[in-house]
């Protein structure tokens, strides 16, 4: 590789800062933990959703450790969106460029974008992982990288995972540079306002119909025809785009394989594997059901909704409330890193750290709508249950224990991812 070809990616080594047009002023709040982890010697990895940020949090955290004195030169940045061959060849390329033998003094960052791009990636990051220890490697890439059990047993202790998903609300609010002390009533229509534009950074402030078209033409045709296509040499783009939109205008469905197979006129293991591919591009969620410790039959039911509401909007235009309801509960599943909902007799929509949780976004709870958290509570001699609502907050005291009710849009705001 031409040092020429490194020089145009790491404009830092003339001009001592990261291009202006690279960096934005918002920080996502992954980007505090990145900072904290930069100390630590394991390779850190970001991976997510296709379009919601990982370049941008990279460049930003160049500039970060630029202004707090690292050398310039010890910084380098390589997408394998561009063809190279190896690590080798970039590596090669850049000790030539900047003369580096990784024996001087000081640390060295080397961030690696699009790494899903390189064969057998996680071989050649540990070779200079064992032998450099004063390099410290940033990694990211869109599907997951670790779809390959082998993967993560190569790299066993030696990774730091992170995944940034889609803007969360307070994410939003704080893209929108609006500052902490708003009134109830204009959080309330923020709300309402993200439900339907969701959290890609991009698409905030956009019309509804360049806010559809963006979705599914950059964010949906990118990873279905361009990363499923190249990746994992699948070819039924069509159903896989079919099955997406099955799931977003269905948000939290039980996944029922064969059922899906039929109305998509496929055979069931395809649309298995085709919803796993999806789930690991991180379009999907996919949430299990509850057990403390049996083995049941019911363990294998799972529902399914998309990670962000723009994926919803993008497919669904006429929204009544009962549907907005639904979108409600995809937001609160994605806001939080539960992976289960419990059914029995009753259900409950999400286990949060053993406490079930609840979503009913409508102007009246009646006591029916306890039910389920009630069930729970008394099953799993649990004392805590949340039920998430539109407007009301209040403390129910029941023989089961307590049941708070906490409007949807301040759940969002006190969740911490
Ligand atoms: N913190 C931010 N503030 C404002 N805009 C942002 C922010 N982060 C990302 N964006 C914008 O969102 C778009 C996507 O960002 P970026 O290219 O970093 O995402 P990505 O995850 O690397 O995408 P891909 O998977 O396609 O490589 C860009 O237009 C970028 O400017
Ligand atoms: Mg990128």
């Amino acid at each position: 590789m031409k040092k020429e070809k490194l020089e145009e990616f790491n404009n830092w080594w003339f001009i001592k800062s990261v291009p202006q047009d690279l960096l934005r002023p918002y920080k996502r709040s992954l980007f505090n933990q990145l900072i904290r982890s930069l100390n630590n010697r394991q390779v850190i990895s970001i991976t997510g959703l296709r379009r919601t940020g990982k370049t941008t949090l990279m460049f930003q955290l160049i500039q970060k450790l630029l202004d707090d004195g690292v050398k310039n030169s010890s910084v380098l940045y390589f997408s394998f969106d561009e063809y190279a061959e190896s690590l080798d060849e970039v590596i090669n390329a850049y000790r030539e460029a900047q003369k580096k033998d990784f024996r001087e003094e000081g640390k060295y960052y080397i961030f690696l974008d699009e790494i899903q791009k390189l064969s057998k990636w996680e071989n050649q990051i540990k070779k200079y992982y064992d032998l450099y220890p004063k390099v410290k490697f940033v990694i990211s890439g869109s599907e997951s990288l670790f779809i390959a059990e082998k993967t993560k047993e190569t790299l066993a202790g030696r990774i730091y995972e992170l995944v940034l998903k889609p803007m969360s609300f307070s994410e939003f609010i704080g893209l929108k540079g609006l500052g902490s002390n708003i009134p109830t009533i204009k959080i309330k229509s923020l709300f309402l306002e993200y439900l339907e534009t969701g959290g890609f950074p991009e698409i905030i402030g956009k019309e509804k119909a360049e806010r559809k078209e963006y979705v599914k033409s950059i964010v949906l045709d990118k990873i279905i025809f361009k990363d499923i296509v190249s990746l994992f040499g699948i070819r039924d783009t069509e159903a896989l785009m079919q099955l997406i939109e099955l799931i977003s205008t269905n948000p939290g469905m039980y996944l029922d394989y064969s059922s899906l197979a039929q109305q998509l006129d496929k055979d069931r293991r395809s649309i298995k594997n085709y919803t796993i591919l999806l789930k690991e591009s991180f379009l999907l969620k996919i949430m299990c059901n509850y057990r403390k410790n049996s083995m049941s039959t019911l363990r294998k039911l799972k529902r399914v909704y998309p990670v962000d509401s723009s994926i919803i909007t993008a497919f669904k235009s006429l929204i009544d409330d009962q549907f907005l309801g639904r979108i409600v509960e995809c937001v609160i599943v994605n806001h939080t890193n539960s992976n289960h909902f419990w059914k029995n007799s009753h259900e409950v929509d999400m286990v949060v750290d053993g406490v079930p949780v609840e979503i009913k976004y409508q102007n009246k709870i009646v006591d029916k709508d306890l039910t389920g958290l009630r069930e729970f509570m008394r099953k799993f001699s649990v004392k805590k249950g949340l039920l998430i609502t539109k407007d009301e907050e209040r403390q129910e005291k029941l023989e089961e224990g307590e049941i708070s009710l906490l409007p949807a849009w301040k759940f969002c705001l006190e969740s911490k991812l």
